[in-house]
């Protein structure tokens, strides 16, 4: 690679107006808009109440990007664009449009120098409150990060459930289980266990209507309540997948502590995440820092996590191409 080619694939790499016209396209819905009908920037820009000119200088760059194409008399979205429609199916909206969690979680990254300087989250820096209060505060942001955890997670369950021996346990505490997709699945392949969800309302609600779904009630208990708080006592396994990530070295130990202080003496700790220099990617870890001051933790990180609570990891199962599953067991058993 030339010079020029090294520059150019820098200068692609860090121009911001891409990412955000891709964000503003979806945010304002033309993707959807323009699928079957195409229309004039005009048009658009009368029905949706923004500026004409600056709405063709949006469309032109989608249309660069390939996302919409002309037509003699406007715009229409192509089948590339189409991915960006609501009713896609691939988690896409989720993740970009600027009202939702995740997309709004995502613009978090314009402050990563603050987190760079002082090793916190920057979300609020820069939305004055944490990511969990907003969630708290605005039930449309609940309701678009619940989406996009259980599309994000999805595809790997079936590799979840086969991939470690769930049977040797009679109770699984889900614990922060969000929508239950993931404990489940674990239940309907194993008609012995019974599962215990913790999570925040109104996740915690939308749990019973899923294991309601999948004919679990008479296995499943639900608790609506902070994992800060004690959790279901005397399990076998407690479970955390994708939880530990979320928070700093202090809130991970108290959640880890309240794991300890509820296992049966014999009960495991299942970390399932995806671990650092296994599994992670370095662009997800930045991520986890910026939104939450969390960090994909690598083996020697849990080890150091775990060990003054009297874990000791016992076993690593390499679960997904994108998590791998750590078994902690109590120094006692
Ligand atoms: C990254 S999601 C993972 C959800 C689920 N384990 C999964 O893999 O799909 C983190 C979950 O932690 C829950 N959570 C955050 N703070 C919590 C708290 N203080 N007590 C209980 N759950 C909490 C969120 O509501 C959310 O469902």
């Amino acid at each position: 690679m030339g010079r020029n080619d090294d520059m150019d694939s820098i200068r692609r790499m860090s121009g911001l107006a891409t990412p955000m016209a891709l964000r503003v396209a979806v945010t304002l819905g033309l993707p959807d808009r323009l699928r079957d009908d195409n229309a004039s920037a005009g048009e658009l820009a009368a029905e949706l109440a923004v500026a004409p000119v600056a709405l063709e200088l949006l469309l032109s760059h989608l249309a660069t990007l390939g996302v919409v194409e002309p037509t003699p008399t406007g715009y229409r979205t192509t089948e590339y664009g189409a991915n960006l429609c609501a009713d896609a199916d691939n988690g896409l909206v989720d993740l970009l449009h600027l009202d939702t969690a995740g997309g709004r979680a995502e613009l978090a990254f314009v402050e990563l120098a603050h987190s760079i300087t002082t090793g916190r989250a920057a979300y609020p820096h820069r939305y004055g409150q944490e990511f969990w209060s907003d969630l708290a505060d605005y039930s449309h942001l609940r309701e678009s990060f619940d989406r996009q955890m259980t599309h994000r997670i999805r595809e790997q369950i079936p590799q979840i459930v086969a991939g470690f021996d769930w049977s040797r346990f009679s109770t699984i505490v889900d614990v922060g289980g969000g929508q239950g997709s993931v404990l489940a699945a674990i239940l309907a392949a194993h008609p012995r266990i019974h599962g215990h969800l913790v999570d925040l309302e109104p996740t915690a609600t939308r749990a019973r209507h899923v294991f309601s779904t999948h004919g679990l009630d008479g296995r499943t208990q639900i608790t609506a309540g902070s994992f800060f708080d004690s959790l279901p006592a005397g399990a076998d396994a407690y479970l955390l997948v994708d939880i530990l990530h979320d928070w700093d070295d202090e809130h991970a130990h108290s959640i880890v502590n309240r794991c300890v202080e509820a296992a049966h003496p014999t009960g495991r700790v299942l970390v399932i995440e995806p671990v650092g220099g296994v599994r992670a990617t370095s662009e997800f870890d930045l991520a986890m820092l910026v939104i939450f001051g969390g960090r994909e933790r690598r083996i020697a990180e849990f080890r150091a996590l775990t060990a003054p609570h009297g874990l000791v990891l016992d076993t690593i199962t390499d679960l997904t191409d994108q998590r791998v599953l750590l078994e902690f067991r109590l120094t006692a058993d």
